[in-house]
């Protein structure tokens, strides 16, 4: 969603500022500006649209600046238009924001009492007039909006009667400094910072940063803060598209070498490690995620309950946004489990938050080391993806489930569900996963796309684990293409759905587990005898007779543990076909935004 960037030194602002603004395209925004100060005055300038608009009208300035601030917008309070694109001004303050401010309206009406008057619609432009109300030094001005202020923000502030400074401050809303040599920046996202500084300091929640050239001061309610420089674990060259025609394409081929760095990380000396947590000890887990990361979830409640329960432990799986408003009756034994890319998912955010304060133990499985997520957590199974750019998640969700696999082989084994000649085999087919998905990047799927890239519906069946994949199949192909695509447990066809079946529709029949494989086949057919198009995805063990489809797509056969890590490569790959064939913008999907920091 919206994405902030701050600079101060001697760079050109200009450049710096709408480079940092291009690499947070991805996150998804409508508008985007910039301020600019110099010795004689500041300068804003705002665009609708892609950021390329911003850098037409930028191209005649020359002038020298010495600091600025730019911004993403995604509409949240009033229309996509040039007046409500940040950064706001009101007064002597000039601000850029990403959050929610849900008491705006009543500070709105205080400070209009007072004489302050609105250009905008936005709740961002009354932060500007309420830090500029407090009659009394910057930092303690600061102080004062925190105190007021009802919400999310990640702010960075400048006054107008203080050059040299910019301020900055966070909650519920990610924001670091990265820290340069005679420069530093500001930024909601790793990525900005990565062309020019590996060091950054995360901002917590209560602290106000003040920002020079040279320096960076951070104080908190009990005074000054010493603060830890961090160094960065991705490079510049992560968050690039390295020759790639999408970064969608780039993070699909990524899963070939996440195989073997997850291996590298999570097994040693043929064994589990200690790097994949040890959850044995709860017998009540709720796995809680929103979108693909849900559907991860999914897989590792199926893979628990059918091959390592013994029937001591419960596990259920809820959208992060369905579970914040349910009653939850947590045991002395129970854990939360949170799945997110980002770290910042606002719905998951709040229900780590929730747990955390009923004192259930939580572990995050999470990309994003300096999230809010991976902070938040009692435990942290970093997912160790990279910078995941494109909006439609593949590597991210990928290592996800790939987790969650590991943390249930985990269990089973210590539970002795898993004995020690499976617990050597699961092992062993970890180190051979990498081969078995890239024989899976050279096969046709341009052809498959094809033949469907114009059709209106297209429909996923399955059971069970087959099922659980036809969910992230479905959600990928109708985010990037546009097309309308769901999914049914093939034995529920027949119960309602069979009824959308018309001539030539297409439906995708996975059928990749073997005491399922005849019944779900004889459910596709009963789709085909309707006119339905089938395309079948299932492994290489199976025999039967290949007329009644379209085309057939075989993935390796592996441990039920691997097979949904194998299974989803062909489908990211027809999706991605699919959307291209209809020339769709592939990384960055219409209304949606890459990370969802709003309820
Ligand atoms: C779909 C997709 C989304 C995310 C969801 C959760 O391709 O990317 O459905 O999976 O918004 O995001 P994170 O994992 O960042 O919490």
């Amino acid at each position: 969603m919206c994405g902030i960037v701050g600079y101060i030194g001697n760079r050109n602002v200009t450049d710096v500022l709408v480079q940092g603004l291009k690499c947070l395209e991805y996150r998804g925004y409508d508008s985007a500006g910039l301020a600019m100060r110099n010795n004689k005055d500041l300068k804003i300038i705002k665009s609708v649209g892609k950021i390329i608009n911003l850098e037409e009208k930028v191209k005649g300035i020359h002038d020298k600046y010495c600091s600025g601030i730019g911004h993403t917008r995604w509409a949240t309070h009033g229309a996509v238009n040039e007046l409500n694109c940040h950064p706001h001004s009101n007064a002597n303050v000039t601000l850029v924001h990403n959050g929610i401010i849900e008491n705006f309206r009543e500070l709105r009406k205080e400070l209009e009492l007072i004489g302050y008057s609105f250009k905008t619609d936005t709740d961002s432009e009354i932060i500007a007039a309420l830090i500029d109300s407090y009659k009394g030094n910057k930092y303690d001005a600061l102080i004062y909006a925190q105190m007021k202020l009802k919400g999310s923000y990640a702010l960075v502030i400048m006054f107008g009667d203080e050059k040299d400074v910019l301020y900055a401050m966070r909650k519920d809303s990610p924001l670091i400094v990265g820290v340069g040599n005679g420069e530093n920046f500001i930024a909601s996202d790793i990525s900005v910072i990565l062309p020019y500084t590996k060091k950054y300091i995360d901002i917590e929640e209560g602290e106000i940063v003040k920002v020079t050239k040279d320096d960076v001061l951070v104080y908190n309610e009990s005074g000054k803060v010493s603060k830890d420089v961090k160094i960065a674990s991705w490079t510049i060259l992560d968050a690039q598209k390295n020759g790639y025609e999408h970064f969608m394409l780039k993070e699909m081929n990524e899963q070939i070498d996440l195989c073997s760095k997850l291996y590298n990380k999570f097994i040693e000396e043929d064994n589990y490690s200690e790097d994949i947590p040890d959850i044995s000890k709860y017998d009540k887990i709720d796995i809680v995620a929103c979108g693909s990361a849900y559907y991860a979830a999914c897989v590792g409640k199926y893979l628990i309950d059918k091959y390592v329960s013994d029937g001591s432990v419960q596990v259920n799986v809820d959208v992060a946004s369905e579970y914040r408003y349910k009653n939850h009756f947590y045991t002395g034994s129970s854990l939360l489990i949170v799945v997110s890319q980002s770290g910042e998912t606002a719905d998951t955010l709040a229900c780590l938050r929730m747990a955390n304060k009923s004192n259930v133990d939580t572990l995050a499985i999470v990309n994003v080391p300096s999230s809010s997520i991976a902070k938040e957590a009692k435990m942290v199974m970093l997912m160790l993806a990279g910078p995941e750019i494109a909006v439609a998640t593949t590597k991210g969700y990928f290592t996800q489930v790939l987790e969650l696999s590991l943390i249930a082989q985990k269990l089973g084994y210590i539970k002795g569900t898993i004995d020690e000649s499976l617990k050597n085999n699961l092992i062993s087919e970890f180190s051979n996963l990498k081969s078995k998905i890239t024989s899976l990047y050279d096969l046709d799927y341009s052809s498959i796309a094809g033949k469907v890239f114009d059709k209106e519906h297209i429909y996923f069946i399955g059971r069970c684990l087959d099922y659980v994949l036809g969910l992230e199949a479905s959600l990928k192909l109708k985010e990037i293409s546009y097309i309308h695509s769901d999914v049914y447990q093939a034995g529920e066809l027949k119960h309602g759905p069979i009824a959308l079946i018309e001539n030539e529709t297409p439906v995708f029949c996975i059928l990749t587990e073997n005491e399922i494989f005849d019944k779900s086949l004889s459910n596709a057919i009963e789709a085909k005898s309707r006119g339905a198009k089938l395309y079948l995805i299932t492994t290489d063990e199976f025999e039967f007779d290949e007329h009644y489809f379209e085309s057939i797509i075989k993935v390796p056969k592996v441990n039920d543990f691997f097979q949904a890590v194998v299974n989803i490569i062909p489908f990211q790959f027809i999706a991605y076909e699919v959307a291209n064939k209809k020339g769709c913008d592939i990384d960055k999907p219409k209304n949606l935004a890459k990370s969802v920091t709003v309820e």
